[in-house]
């Protein structure tokens, strides 16, 4: 079976992209496999911490049984998303314990997620994930730089954000960061931001993001690994398609499939109903928005 690791290095190089999508509830794995597949494109599914603590996902142990029914390794893996060292609510988090389980219970990839602490703690950190992912012959994915939207409040205006460059992953930390952690997948700041997760701004629209592609291109430059963009729901197209070119391989993609997935809960009152309008913002993600309907064989083969 091709590893996880090998399929991102593809897309690099094929100029195509990856997206995971995120599982905050758990009868979202099916109908995300079902048009994965059914698109013969190919996906990651991915849970983060705060999608079992704060939603309905429950364990790594239950999204990994959920996912193991659903299966079809042609298409579609299984990783790990955003462990953080320090949470969202600024708590410590016993990371290596999360990375190890969710390891023994066989997630192909893992991200450690050490971007609220100092440069150094976050390299130590990444240093420290990599280890015990290498030794299990898996990839692992740091991040570096701002990319706010989970934490408790507002967010500063999207366009002062985007255009000032705070938080943006710096260049020079970037090639550090690569060279000093030997991560195999970088998470950059580059004018994304996260969906909201708490109060009433979760279940409103997010603001339009856009990218700022020439500091991506040189984010690419310098540390010459694949780049991930999170936060993928709601950027403007053309920058995500120009995004692709430039060094994004695997994009994150939360907010764009749990509203569907909750709206088509209230409206038709049933799981069901709402597996249905997950299936259907899936599609709509890889065939529209994407485009990457058929690119399993580009990327897994
Ligand atoms: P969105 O919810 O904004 O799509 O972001 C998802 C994400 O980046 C998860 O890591």
């Amino acid at each position: 079976m091709i590893k996880t690791g090998e399929i991102i290095k593809n897309a690099l190089n094929a100029g195509v992209v990856v997206p995971a999508f995120n599982v905050p509830h758990l009868p979202m794995v099916e109908p995300i496999i079902k048009a994965v597949t059914d698109t013969d494109s190919f996906a990651l599914v991915q849970v983060a911490r705060l999608e079992w603590e704060k939603f309905e996902s429950k364990s790594l142990t239950a999204v990994r049984d959920e996912f193991d029914k659903f299966d079809n390794p042609k298409n579609v893996r299984l990783h790990l998303d955003h462990v953080p060292v320090i949470d969202e609510d600024h708590l410590e988090v016993d990371y290596t314990a999360i990375i190890e389980e969710a390891i023994a219970l066989g997630y192909k990839s893992v991200m450690v997620d050490g971007s609220r602490l100092s440069l150094d703690e976050n390299i130590a950190a990444a240093k420290k994930v990599g280890e015990i992912a290498h030794a299990a012959g898996i990839v692992f994915e740091a991040e570096l730089g701002a990319v706010l939207g989970h934490e408790a409040g507002p967010l500063p205006p999207y366009e002062e954000l985007f255009a000032s460059g705070e938080g943006f992953t710096r260049i020079d930390e970037a090639k550090r960061f690569v060279e000093e952690s030997g991560c195999d997948w970088l998470s950059v700041a580059i004018g994304n931001i996260h969906g909201a997760i708490s109060g009433a701004t979760m279940n409103e629209k997010k603001p339009e993001a856009r990218l700022n592609i020439e500091h991506l291109a040189k984010l690419r430059d310098v540390t010459g690994i694949p780049l991930v963009l999170h936060g993928g729901s709601g950027i403007k197209q053309a920058d995500i398609l120009e995004s692709i070119k430039n060094g994004i391989a695997k994009i994150n993609v939360g907010t764009e499939l749990r509203q569907a997935y909750e709206i088509g809960l209230k409206e038709s009152g049933s799981v069901k109903g709402a597996q249905q309008a997950c299936y259907e913002r899936t599609l709509w993600v890889i065939n529209d928005f994407f485009h990457i309907q058929g690119t399993r064989k580009i990327v897994a083969e």
